[in-house]
Protein backbone atom coordinates (compact mmCIF):
# COMPACT_ATOMS: atom_id res chain seq x y z
CA UNK A 1 0.00 0.00 0.00
CA UNK A 2 1.30 3.42 -0.68
CA UNK A 3 1.49 5.80 1.71
CA UNK A 4 -0.31 9.82 1.97
CA UNK A 5 2.70 10.91 1.46
CA UNK A 6 4.25 8.72 -1.47
CA UNK A 7 1.00 9.32 -3.31
CA UNK A 8 1.89 13.00 -2.61
CA UNK A 9 4.97 13.15 -3.38
CA UNK A 10 4.02 10.95 -6.59
CA UNK A 11 1.78 13.42 -7.26
CA UNK A 12 4.00 16.29 -6.83
CA UNK A 13 6.45 14.59 -8.67
CA UNK A 14 3.84 14.22 -11.76
CA UNK A 15 2.43 17.80 -11.38
CA UNK A 16 5.88 19.19 -11.61
CA UNK A 17 6.76 16.99 -14.02
CA UNK A 18 3.70 18.23 -15.99
CA UNK A 19 5.17 21.61 -15.94
CA UNK A 20 8.29 20.64 -16.89
CA UNK A 21 6.57 19.36 -19.84
CA UNK A 22 4.26 22.46 -20.33
CA UNK A 23 7.21 24.95 -19.81
CA UNK A 24 9.24 22.89 -22.17
CA UNK A 25 6.65 23.25 -24.41
CA UNK A 26 6.04 26.73 -23.95
CA UNK A 27 9.56 27.43 -24.63
CA UNK A 28 9.46 25.96 -27.54
CA UNK A 29 6.70 27.75 -28.81
CA UNK A 30 8.15 30.57 -27.63
CA UNK A 31 11.17 29.99 -29.59
CA UNK A 32 8.76 29.07 -32.66
CA UNK A 33 6.76 32.24 -32.54
CA UNK A 34 10.62 33.98 -32.23
CA UNK A 35 11.70 32.42 -34.99
CA UNK A 36 8.39 33.30 -36.63
CA UNK A 37 8.68 36.84 -36.38
CA UNK A 38 12.06 36.70 -36.84
CA UNK A 39 11.16 35.83 -40.33
CA UNK A 40 8.76 38.30 -40.14
CA UNK A 41 10.97 41.10 -39.50
CA UNK A 42 13.51 39.64 -41.96
CA UNK A 43 10.99 39.33 -44.90
CA UNK A 44 9.05 43.09 -43.58
CA UNK A 45 13.17 43.93 -44.17
CA UNK A 46 13.75 42.51 -47.44
CA UNK A 47 10.43 43.79 -48.84
CA UNK A 48 11.32 47.40 -47.32
CA UNK A 49 14.82 47.00 -49.37
CA UNK A 50 12.93 46.10 -52.52
CA UNK A 51 10.63 48.53 -51.76
CA UNK A 52 13.05 51.07 -51.31
CA UNK A 53 15.23 50.01 -54.52
CA UNK A 54 12.15 50.40 -56.17
CA UNK A 55 11.57 53.78 -55.01
CA UNK A 56 14.93 54.27 -56.05
CA UNK A 57 14.82 53.20 -59.39
CA UNK A 58 11.82 55.05 -60.19
CA UNK A 59 13.13 58.11 -58.81
CA UNK A 60 16.45 57.64 -60.58
CA UNK A 61 13.89 56.98 -64.04
CA UNK A 62 11.98 59.70 -63.46
CA UNK A 63 15.34 62.21 -62.83
CA UNK A 64 16.51 60.53 -65.39
CA UNK A 65 13.11 60.99 -68.12
CA UNK A 66 13.04 64.55 -65.93
CA UNK A 67 16.70 65.36 -67.72
CA UNK A 68 15.71 63.76 -70.87
CA UNK A 69 12.50 66.06 -71.02
CA UNK A 70 14.62 69.12 -70.11
CA UNK A 71 17.16 68.42 -73.02
CA UNK A 72 14.03 67.86 -75.10
CA UNK A 73 12.98 71.05 -74.62
CA UNK A 74 16.37 72.94 -74.82
CA UNK A 75 16.65 71.37 -77.83
CA UNK A 76 13.40 72.00 -78.89
CA UNK A 77 13.86 75.66 -78.21
CA UNK A 78 17.16 75.46 -79.75
CA UNK A 79 15.41 74.69 -83.39
CA UNK A 80 12.90 77.32 -82.66
CA UNK A 81 15.63 79.68 -81.79
CA UNK A 82 17.41 78.97 -84.79
CA UNK A 83 14.31 78.62 -87.20
CA UNK A 84 13.83 82.07 -85.99
CA UNK A 85 17.44 83.01 -86.77
CA UNK A 86 17.20 81.38 -90.59
CA UNK A 87 13.55 82.83 -90.97
CA UNK A 88 14.96 87.00 -89.66
CA UNK A 89 18.17 86.04 -91.48
CA UNK A 90 16.03 84.87 -94.80
CA UNK A 91 14.12 88.17 -94.70
CA UNK A 92 16.43 90.65 -94.15
CA UNK A 93 18.27 88.61 -96.88
CA UNK A 94 15.93 89.07 -99.43
CA UNK A 95 15.28 92.43 -98.08
CA UNK A 96 18.55 93.65 -98.74
CA UNK A 97 18.82 91.43 -102.31
CA UNK A 98 15.45 93.41 -103.25
CA UNK A 99 17.16 96.79 -102.23
CA UNK A 100 20.53 96.06 -104.25
CA UNK A 101 18.36 95.01 -107.31
CA UNK A 102 16.79 98.64 -106.60
CA UNK A 103 19.84 100.27 -106.16
CA UNK A 104 21.77 98.28 -109.56
CA UNK A 105 18.30 99.35 -111.52
CA UNK A 106 18.84 102.78 -110.18
CA UNK A 107 22.69 102.45 -110.96
CA UNK A 108 22.23 100.82 -114.20
CA UNK A 109 19.37 103.60 -115.53
CA UNK A 110 21.53 106.41 -114.05
CA UNK A 111 24.59 104.51 -116.21
CA UNK A 112 22.51 104.22 -119.14
CA UNK A 113 21.80 107.95 -118.84
CA UNK A 114 25.45 108.45 -118.70
CA UNK A 115 26.14 106.42 -121.48
CA UNK A 116 23.82 107.78 -123.81
CA UNK A 117 24.89 111.54 -123.00
CA UNK A 118 28.54 110.24 -123.50
CA UNK A 119 27.26 108.46 -126.71
CA UNK A 120 25.84 111.59 -128.33
CA UNK A 121 28.66 113.41 -127.18
CA UNK A 122 31.04 111.67 -129.15
CA UNK A 123 28.80 111.56 -131.72
CA UNK A 124 29.41 115.41 -131.97
CA UNK A 125 32.57 115.22 -131.64
CA UNK A 126 33.14 112.66 -134.25
CA UNK A 127 30.92 114.63 -136.79
CA UNK A 128 33.03 118.09 -135.71
CA UNK A 129 36.21 116.19 -136.40
CA UNK A 130 35.19 115.04 -139.79
CA UNK A 131 33.94 118.21 -140.20
CA UNK A 132 37.14 119.79 -139.69
CA UNK A 133 39.10 116.92 -141.27
CA UNK A 134 36.80 117.45 -144.69
CA UNK A 135 37.69 121.44 -144.21
CA UNK A 136 41.14 120.55 -143.88
CA UNK A 137 41.11 118.01 -146.81
CA UNK A 138 39.03 120.59 -148.99
CA UNK A 139 41.32 123.73 -148.15
CA UNK A 140 44.31 120.92 -149.09
CA UNK A 141 42.48 120.37 -152.05
CA UNK A 142 41.45 123.51 -153.27
CA UNK A 143 44.97 124.93 -152.69
CA UNK A 144 46.26 122.68 -154.97
CA UNK A 145 43.77 123.46 -157.54
CA UNK A 146 44.68 127.18 -156.97
CA UNK A 147 47.99 126.05 -157.42
CA UNK A 148 47.81 124.24 -160.97
CA UNK A 149 44.86 126.75 -162.13
CA UNK A 150 47.47 129.83 -162.25
CA UNK A 151 49.45 127.69 -164.35
CA UNK A 152 47.76 125.48 -166.87
CA UNK A 153 46.56 122.75 -165.46
CA UNK A 154 42.94 121.56 -165.17
CA UNK A 155 41.02 120.89 -161.74
CA UNK A 156 40.69 117.24 -162.60
CA UNK A 157 44.68 117.23 -162.91
CA UNK A 158 45.20 116.97 -159.15
CA UNK A 159 42.18 114.94 -158.27
CA UNK A 160 43.38 112.03 -161.19
CA UNK A 161 47.21 112.41 -159.39
CA UNK A 162 45.44 112.08 -155.92
CA UNK A 163 44.13 109.41 -157.49
CA UNK A 164 46.97 107.76 -159.23
CA UNK A 165 49.24 108.21 -156.50
CA UNK A 166 46.76 106.27 -153.69
CA UNK A 167 47.26 103.16 -156.49
CA UNK A 168 50.72 103.69 -156.09
CA UNK A 169 51.40 103.49 -152.95
CA UNK A 170 48.75 99.99 -152.24
CA UNK A 171 50.40 98.54 -154.99
CA UNK A 172 53.99 99.72 -153.07
CA UNK A 173 52.84 97.96 -150.38
CA UNK A 174 52.02 100.97 -147.93
CA UNK A 175 49.34 100.92 -145.57
CA UNK A 176 46.13 102.33 -146.58
CA UNK A 177 46.37 104.81 -144.22
CA UNK A 178 49.36 106.18 -145.91
CA UNK A 179 47.78 105.25 -149.03
CA UNK A 180 44.70 107.45 -148.05
CA UNK A 181 46.92 110.63 -146.30
CA UNK A 182 48.83 110.59 -150.11
CA UNK A 183 46.23 110.92 -151.25
CA UNK A 184 44.76 114.18 -149.38
CA UNK A 185 48.67 115.21 -149.82
CA UNK A 186 49.26 115.00 -153.71
CA UNK A 187 47.27 117.50 -154.78
CA UNK A 188 49.28 119.81 -153.42
CA UNK A 189 52.35 119.54 -155.42
CA UNK A 190 52.64 122.63 -157.67
CA UNK A 191 51.31 124.77 -154.37
CA UNK A 192 54.74 126.32 -155.05
CA UNK A 193 53.85 127.80 -158.52
CA UNK A 194 51.51 130.22 -156.54
CA UNK A 195 54.85 132.31 -156.32
CA UNK A 196 55.52 132.28 -159.78
CA UNK A 197 55.11 135.07 -161.58
CA UNK A 198 52.54 135.07 -163.74
CA UNK A 199 55.36 135.96 -167.35
CA UNK A 200 56.64 133.30 -166.43
CA UNK A 201 54.18 130.47 -165.30
CA UNK A 202 51.91 131.42 -168.37
CA UNK A 203 54.52 131.61 -170.94
CA UNK A 204 53.30 130.03 -174.14
CA UNK A 205 56.55 128.80 -175.68
CA UNK A 206 59.30 126.99 -174.21
CA UNK A 207 61.37 128.65 -171.23
CA UNK A 208 64.67 130.11 -171.11
CA UNK A 209 67.35 128.99 -168.65
CA UNK A 210 66.60 131.68 -166.69
CA UNK A 211 62.71 131.24 -166.53
CA UNK A 212 63.43 128.02 -166.37
CA UNK A 213 64.93 128.15 -162.84
CA UNK A 214 62.50 130.71 -161.85
CA UNK A 215 60.02 127.81 -162.05
CA UNK A 216 61.65 124.85 -160.71
CA UNK A 217 62.09 126.93 -157.49
CA UNK A 218 58.37 126.22 -157.16
CA UNK A 219 59.55 122.94 -155.53
CA UNK A 220 61.46 124.28 -152.87
CA UNK A 221 58.75 127.02 -152.33
CA UNK A 222 55.81 124.84 -151.78
CA UNK A 223 57.91 122.94 -149.34
CA UNK A 224 58.78 125.93 -147.30
CA UNK A 225 54.71 127.01 -147.07
CA UNK A 226 54.41 123.76 -145.91
CA UNK A 227 56.88 122.73 -143.15
CA UNK A 228 56.25 124.85 -140.23
CA UNK A 229 53.07 122.57 -139.79
CA UNK A 230 52.47 120.42 -137.01
CA UNK A 231 49.93 118.56 -138.96
CA UNK A 232 50.85 115.28 -140.15
CA UNK A 233 48.86 115.80 -143.76
CA UNK A 234 50.68 119.24 -143.98
CA UNK A 235 53.62 117.84 -143.11
CA UNK A 236 52.92 114.80 -145.54
CA UNK A 237 52.02 117.54 -148.51
CA UNK A 238 55.42 119.57 -147.94
CA UNK A 239 57.09 116.37 -148.71
CA UNK A 240 54.98 116.35 -151.60
CA UNK A 241 56.00 119.45 -152.97
CA UNK A 242 59.44 119.04 -152.12
CA UNK A 243 60.63 115.69 -153.85
CA UNK A 244 57.96 115.49 -156.50
CA UNK A 245 60.61 116.66 -159.21
CA UNK A 246 63.61 114.29 -157.72
CA UNK A 247 64.75 111.76 -160.26
CA UNK A 248 65.29 108.38 -159.29
CA UNK A 249 69.23 108.55 -160.63
CA UNK A 250 69.91 111.70 -158.62
CA UNK A 251 69.50 114.36 -161.75
CA UNK A 252 65.99 115.87 -160.72
CA UNK A 253 65.82 119.25 -158.28
CA UNK A 254 66.21 121.19 -155.86
CA UNK A 255 68.10 118.36 -153.91
CA UNK A 256 69.17 116.11 -156.20
CA UNK A 257 68.35 113.37 -154.47
CA UNK A 258 68.90 110.02 -155.46
CA UNK A 259 66.87 106.40 -155.70
CA UNK A 260 65.17 105.31 -152.40
CA UNK A 261 67.01 108.59 -150.43
CA UNK A 262 63.47 110.55 -152.50
CA UNK A 263 60.73 109.86 -150.52
CA UNK A 264 58.42 107.17 -151.57
CA UNK A 265 55.47 109.76 -151.48
CA UNK A 266 58.17 112.44 -153.64
CA UNK A 267 58.65 109.30 -156.30
CA UNK A 268 55.05 108.46 -156.54
CA UNK A 269 53.68 111.54 -156.97
CA UNK A 270 56.59 112.45 -159.67
CA UNK A 271 55.30 109.42 -161.58
CA UNK A 272 51.97 109.80 -161.23
CA UNK A 273 52.14 113.59 -162.05
CA UNK A 274 54.42 113.20 -165.04
CA UNK A 275 51.97 110.66 -166.39
CA UNK A 276 48.81 112.73 -166.18
CA UNK A 277 50.47 116.13 -167.50
CA UNK A 278 51.78 114.18 -170.77
CA UNK A 279 48.43 111.98 -171.42
CA UNK A 280 46.00 114.69 -171.10
CA UNK A 281 45.43 117.73 -173.54
CA UNK A 282 46.48 121.38 -172.73
CA UNK A 283 46.16 124.50 -174.38
CA UNK A 284 49.31 124.66 -175.68
CA UNK A 285 49.91 120.88 -176.46
CA UNK A 286 47.98 118.04 -177.61
CA UNK A 287 48.21 114.59 -175.20
CA UNK A 288 50.69 112.28 -175.96
CA UNK A 289 49.52 109.17 -177.27
CA UNK A 290 49.93 106.12 -175.01
CA UNK A 291 52.81 104.54 -176.70
CA UNK A 292 54.51 107.23 -176.88
CA UNK A 293 54.29 107.56 -172.08
CA UNK A 294 54.66 103.73 -172.21
CA UNK A 295 57.99 104.30 -174.36
CA UNK A 296 59.12 106.92 -172.21
CA UNK A 297 58.36 105.34 -169.09
CA UNK A 298 60.41 102.23 -170.18
CA UNK A 299 63.08 104.38 -171.10
CA UNK A 300 63.11 106.04 -167.71
CA UNK A 301 62.63 102.74 -165.59
CA UNK A 302 65.43 103.27 -162.99
CA UNK A 303 66.33 106.88 -164.86
CA UNK A 304 63.62 109.60 -163.46
CA UNK A 305 61.11 106.65 -161.65
CA UNK A 306 61.68 104.14 -159.42
CA UNK A 307 61.50 101.29 -161.45
CA UNK A 308 59.37 99.45 -158.75
CA UNK A 309 56.63 102.31 -159.28
CA UNK A 310 57.17 101.42 -163.78
CA UNK A 311 56.61 98.03 -163.21
CA UNK A 312 53.36 98.95 -160.49
CA UNK A 313 52.17 101.22 -163.57
CA UNK A 314 52.62 98.65 -166.20
CA UNK A 315 51.01 95.62 -163.86
CA UNK A 316 47.74 97.71 -163.19
CA UNK A 317 47.81 99.78 -166.11
CA UNK A 318 43.92 99.25 -166.62
CA UNK A 319 43.36 100.38 -163.56
CA UNK A 320 45.51 103.89 -164.39
CA UNK A 321 43.34 104.28 -167.57
CA UNK A 322 39.95 103.53 -165.46
CA UNK A 323 41.06 106.35 -163.45
CA UNK A 324 42.12 108.72 -166.43
CA UNK A 325 38.45 107.76 -167.98
CA UNK A 326 36.58 108.74 -164.92
CA UNK A 327 38.07 111.75 -163.97
CA UNK A 328 39.02 113.16 -167.70
CA UNK A 329 39.21 116.97 -168.43
CA UNK A 330 36.51 118.67 -170.16
CA UNK A 331 37.79 121.01 -172.28
CA UNK A 332 35.96 124.21 -173.15
FE1 LIG B 1 55.63 120.48 -160.08
FE1 LIG C 1 51.15 118.69 -161.54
Amino acid sequence: MISKEELERREELERREELGRRQEMQRRKEKERRKKLEESIDLAKRQEEERRQEEERRTQSSRRTKKRQAEENMLISEIESLKQNFEDTTKKLIKDILRQDKIMLRSDQRQRKDYDELQLKLEEIKLLSKEIEDTQKEVIFTMGAIGESRSKETGNHVKRVAEYSKLLAIHYGLSLKEAEMLKQASPMHDIGKVAIPDIVLNKPGRFNEEERLIMDTHAQIGYEMLKHSDRILLKTASTVAYEHHEKYNGKGYPQGLKGEDIHIFGRITALADVFDALGSDRVYKKAWSDEKIFKLFREERGEHFDPNLIDIFFNHLDDFLKIRSTFKDVLD
